[in-house]
């Protein structure tokens, strides 16, 4: 009886980490948001820091920063002065676009 209520346990918990195709509901939003927080961490901490406010190599304040969504993917694609293109992101769109919105979530 233990025993059946372990695997029945389990079987739901497996049915839960089952993850639905991304981009179609609020949860896979709010994943979205999360990867673009662990993107940016990955790609652009060593120069902007974790608040967008590191200034390394001359990296402007993202905290201040003034540019639409589109602007900023411009920079991305195409980098700017001292900062490289971000090719990662330029190869999926999906991280781009959670990138982006992280980027702005800096802004106060
Ligand atoms: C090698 C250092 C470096 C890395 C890594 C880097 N950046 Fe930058 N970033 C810069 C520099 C330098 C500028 C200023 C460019 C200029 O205006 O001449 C800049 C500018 C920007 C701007 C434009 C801000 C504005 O208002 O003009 C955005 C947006 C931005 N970076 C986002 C990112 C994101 C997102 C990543 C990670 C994918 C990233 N950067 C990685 C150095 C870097």
């Amino acid at each position: 009886m233990v025993l059946r209520f372990a695997v029945l346990s389990f079987s739901l918990l497996l049915l839960f980490a089952c993850k639905p195709p991304a981009g179609d509901c609020e949860e896979c939003e709010a994943e979205a948001n999360i990867s673009g927080k662990s993107l940016f961490m990955d790609q652009c901490l060593s120069c902007h820091g974790a608040d967008g406010k590191l200034g390394n190599s001359g990296a402007k304040d993202l905290s201040i920063s003034k540019l639409t969504p589109e602007e900023i993917k411009e920079v991305l694609s195409e980098g700017k002065g001292a900062m490289p293109p971000a090719l990662e992101l330029l190869a999926d769109p999906n991280h781009m676009d959670s990138v982006v919105q992280f980027v702005q979530s800096l802004r106060k």
